[in-house]
């Protein structure tokens, strides 16, 4: 019932295009049931002998137009009528479509465009834990799924019972037990279709999964085509691909083969059926208990409620598998977003404190950091050491709040960020992040992409000072060439800086690379450096890193290790600790003069 109530607020803005559709539905129903009461009227009353059955609004509609001897004359009036009227029948049947195509395509629309805004503004979080192949399967296919349940299951179920419903009343006004014999065993028909629909439905999600992996397997096979020729793993893969797809193939035959074994005995069961009503048609007309205008009217009567009887599985299971669509998308839809809890636009222009801060991550109790106090001044820069997973990229994370606080707070400029918004947060400080993502579009457009505003010169300048300008104008189109599989595939540094620069336009007071600058030789990591010092002085910059060269120039240096500060203090100062700072020192000092000498 809630879903039903879901699907019904989906509708909004197309309901009235959805009832024109259903009217249109009933008027081709309507039309198509008179069609073997003309037959009827002509055979027994036209052709024949027997007094018209008036009850029946169409014969009634013809009596009051002409005589009967009038018919009788001019049959091929009767026969122009059943031509209309099937023509009739056609044109609603196209206007049935043209509402529900256009009401069902918009409502599949205004569904990918909330289900994308609302994807947009789910936390980080979300996004870390979230399969993306599922994402795009409930934004595609589930959406598709609800799009073709309402452009035609929706409107055929209503049909439908009308259908049968008017048939059934009509055969019932001729005769009781003709009725009976056309249509007893119809509801096994429609039983069985129903049962084998719900069974066919798992081995179908089966299939399903099958197809996923062996989708994910190809995908991974192509993006990690590297990997599979560096290791000379071709045969493996293929090996493992053939299990896959002969399973596939198994699958797929198992369904093909239920399929079959289905239709056939729908098949038996009403032939059957058809069967009977001629055998009990044939010996009532011979007794002169029906005419042969009825058995005719029966017989067409029949031969339209086979169809639906026969698919009245498909419908429903149709609608059991939108139901499901319903809650896969319905539990996007209903999680909560990032920027519901809107905060306040405070002056953040100052200092950065973390104040007794611990953090551990929702999927486990363990501290990943532990009372970590730490200042930042305005106009710094603080340089983190630490071994991986020691827990630096978790800090600057917190500072961008893409995850809360567990214990304690970070302040800038005196305000707790945990009542700031976030976009304006985020605004201020600008996060380049450990692996670089650059979308497929040009290098000005991906650099721009957080200041669409930005003129040509403001591009160049932050190429410029990420020292990437030069890189770039090597390439034929400058600015205007694609990244990534339609345009040029960019080296881990140059993607690295192409970052930078895309953070540095927006002119963002706290700029952190989150080891930003590993895939860069040192020498241009010195000069993105260099440039940044020299462009603004207001800048407060943190820099992760594992190269002391990186380091060693910054007014602050912490080492965190396991989630805590153990070192604090200058290039100088820490040299003269034992510790971290100095064993790394000494290790890359070491490989440094072994590559001068
Ligand atoms: N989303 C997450 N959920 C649960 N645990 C996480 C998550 N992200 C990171 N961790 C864990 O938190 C710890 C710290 O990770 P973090 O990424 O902060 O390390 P790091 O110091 O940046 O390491 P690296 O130098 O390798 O980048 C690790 O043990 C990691 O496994
Ligand atoms: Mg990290």
């Amino acid at each position: 019932m809630k879903r039903i109530k879901t699907l019904y607020t989906y509708m909004a803005g197309q309901r009235l295009n959805l009832i024109l559709s259903v009217i249109s539905v009933a008027a081709a129903t309507y039309f198509m049931i008179q069609i073997p009461f003309v037959i009827r009227f002509s055979i027994d009353s036209v052709i024949g002998i027997q007094n018209p059955d008036s009850s029946r609004s169409i014969v009634k509609l013809l009596l009051n137009l002409n005589e009967l001897e009038y018919y009788k004359t001019n049959l091929w009036l009767l026969g122009i009528l059943i031509i209309s009227v099937t023509a009739l029948r056609g044109f609603f049947l196209f206007t049935k479509g043209h509402y529900s195509a256009t009401a069902s395509e918009q409502i599949a629309k205004n569904l990918r465009e909330r289900m994308y805004k609302h994807i947009q503004a789910l936390p980080y979080e979300y996004h870390v834990k979230a399969e993306t192949g599922d994402l795009i399967q409930r934004c595609t296919s589930d959406v598709d799924t609800i799009r073709r349940f309402i452009g035609s299951q929706f409107v055929e179920i209503g049909g439908v019972f009308f259908l049968i419903g008017m048939i059934i009343y009509s055969m019932l006004s001729m005769h009781v037990l003709m009725t009976l014999a056309s249509i007893f065993i119809l509801p096994f028909a429609g039983y069985f279709s129903i049962v084998f629909f719900k069974r066919i439905n798992k081995i179908f999600t089966k299939v399903d999964e099958q197809e996923g992996k062996l989708s994910t397997m190809i995908q991974e096979n192509l993006s990690g085509v590297r990997v599979v020729r560096a290791f000379g793993r071709q045969k493996h893969e293929l090996e493992r691909f053939n299990k896959e797809n002969d399973d596939y193939s198994d699958k797929v035959y198992s369904l093909i083969k239920e399929f079959a074994r289905f239709w056939s005995s729908q098949d038996l069961i009403v032939l059957t059926q058809t069967g009977i009503m001629i055998f009990v048609g044939t010996v009532l007309a011979v007794k002169g208990q029906i005419t042969l205008g009825t058995f005719v009217a029966f017989a067409t009567l029949a031969g339209y409620i086979l169809w639906p009887v026969r698919t009245l599985g498909r419908i429903l299971s149709e609608m059991s598998k939108s139901f499901v669509s319903v809650d896969r998308i319905e539990e996007v839809l209903n999680t909560a977003t990032e920027y519901e809890t809107v905060g306040e636009v405070l002056d953040l222009d100052g200092d950065i404190e973390f104040k007794d801060l611990s953090f551990h991550y929702e999927s486990s109790d363990r501290d990943i950091l532990t009372e970590i106090n730490l200042k930042i001044k305005k106009g710094e820069t603080l340089a983190i050491l630490g071994p991986t997973g020691a827990g630096k990229s978790t800090l600057v994370h917190l500072l961008t709040r893409f995850y809360e606080p567990t214990k304690g707070s970070i302040q800038i400029n005196g305000h707790d960020i945990s009542g700031v918004d976030k976009h304006h947060l985020r605004h201020h400080v600008a996060l380049i992040l450990q692996e670089p993502f650059l979308f497929a579009k040009s290098l000005s457009e991906n650099i721009k992409i957080a200041k669409l505003e930005a003129s040509e010169h403001q591009i160049i300048e932050a190429a410029e000072v990420a020292q990437i300008h030069e890189n770039i104008m090597e390439f034929d189109k400058g600015y205007e060439t694609l990244v990534g599989e339609k345009g040029v595939s960019l080296s881990g540094g140059q993607k690295q800086r192409v970052a930078i620069a895309r953070k540095l336009i927006t002119d963002a007071p706290v700029l952190i690379f989150d080891d930003s600058l590993s895939a860069v030789d040192t020498e241009t990591d010195a000069a993105i450096r260099a440039r940044l010092n020299a462009h603004s002085s207001e800048l407060t910059t943190i820099i992760i890193s594992h190269r002391i060269a990186t380091l060693s120039e910054a007014d602050h240096i912490i080492v965190i290790e396991d989630g805590k500060i153990t070192q604090e203090g200058n290039h100088e100062s820490l040299l003269n600790q034992e510790g971290l700072y100095k064993t790394v020192w000494k290790i890359q000092d070491a490989d440094a003069l072994k590559k001068i000498s």
